[in-house]
């Protein structure tokens, strides 16, 4: 008998105390998640006064919790007229390069209060069967977000597909243009490993880089091999500025973004107007994935999927320095016209 109520005893302990620990951890991390997402002061004395793209951050502490439901779709007809929620037209756009690190970038960039993330690549104006279902099919593919947030969206094609600066322009000449590059060779090299990868999945066989990035009747560049191509920035840059100015455009330092995150993404709230928000509480440098790691909370945090930091095989030197050699004067053009220098060789 006595045996019996030390057990039940025992049990009812059990319960209780994995009640409270889970409590404890609830409030830790909602504590967690509001001390960094309220505005610590009001936010007009704090920033100044607010010129019209500023965004006030009104209500934002709910970011992780309840908005999170309505980005997954959840949102009931009242909860999307309490709130004021609506799916709102991207502010600003990813537009490229392709294995810059635009995945990165986004999900770093989702981490401040004031920005929502379009999750999927929607391939809107690249996409001739996209853009004719119209730009209500564009809106209606954006997260819920209140009013005062901005939504953004990248696909990496934008950059390279010869259509798509007029076609955003038609939509919005003033939008904000994110391009994030990486040294153009590294990034060629990455954008064959990927396709490699592919193949491989596939069962398929694949030519060596060296094969590709050559032509093996001159011994020059192969331009006419993608990878090389879409390295070549200023090119593509210059389609874009017959539709915007310079000013719109923001260039990220993809190469900079992987070891040293914060810095690069405080340019890109300032660029966007945004107060800063994004701290190096929010990134952690896990060592077994080699990369930053985004942090919300004590305990949400993620990594990039296993498809971003993939091992590039070996390419052999000469031909790394002749691609090197071939993208310098493009290079060179690129930081005049941007005013941003990289150390690239
Ligand atoms: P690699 O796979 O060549 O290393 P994109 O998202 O445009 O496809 O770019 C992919 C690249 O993002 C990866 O290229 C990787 O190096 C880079 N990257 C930058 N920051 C990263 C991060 N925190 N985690 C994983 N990959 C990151």
């Amino acid at each position: 008998m006595l045996f019996k109520q030390q057990v039940l005893l025992r049990q009812k302990l059990f319960v209780l105390g994995s009640l409270a620990i889970g409590s404890l951890l609830y409030l830790v991390a909602r504590v967690g998640s509001l001390d960094r997402l309220q505005p610590l002061c009001p936010i007009d004395g704090r920033f100044g006064p607010r010129s019209q793209d500023e965004i006030p951050l009104r209500a934002l502490q709910f970011k992780r919790g309840l908005l999170h439901e309505f980005r997954k779709g959840n949102a009931t007809k009242e909860q999307i007229r309490l709130h004021n929620l609506a799916q709102q037209l991207p502010k600003a756009i990813i537009i490229g390069v392709r294995k810059g690190g635009t995945r990165a970038l986004l999900e770093m960039l989702n981490l401040h209060p004031a920005v929502v993330k379009a999750s999927q690549e929607i391939h809107f104006f690249d996409n001739d069967e996209n853009y004719a279902k119209g730009i209500e099919w564009y809106r209606k593919k954006m997260p819920f977000s209140y009013p005062h947030q901005i939504t953004i969206e990248k696909s990496p094609a934008y950059f390279i597909t010869e259509e798509v600066p007029e076609r955003i322009y038609k939509m919005n000449s003033s939008i904000k243009l994110l391009i994030i590059v990486r040294e153009p060779t590294t990034r060629a090299i990455s954008d064959y490993t990927q396709v490699l990868e592919g193949k491989e999945r596939k069962n398929k066989t694949y030519y060596k880089f060296e094969k590709l990035a050559i032509d093996p009747n001159t011994c020059e560049v192969n331009t006419k091999y993608k990878a090389v191509r879409t390295s070549i920035y200023t090119k593509h840059l210059e389609r874009w500025l017959k539709y915007f100015p310079i000013e719109q455009f923001h260039i990220v330092d993809g190469d900079r973004l992987i070891t040293e995150p914060l810095p690069e993404l405080q340019l890109v709230e300032k660029f966007l107007n945004l107060p800063p928000r994004i701290s190096q509480y929010n990134l952690y440098f896990n060592a077994t994935r080699g990369f930053y790691c985004l942090r919300f909370n004590i305990v949400f945090n993620k990594c990039l999927a296993g498809s971003k930091g993939r091992i590039h095989p070996e390419v052999d030197t000469s031909v790394i320095t002749k691609l090197r050699k071939f993208f310098h004067p493009f290079n060179q053009k690129f930081y005049q016209i941007t005013g941003r220098t990289f150390n690239w060789p």
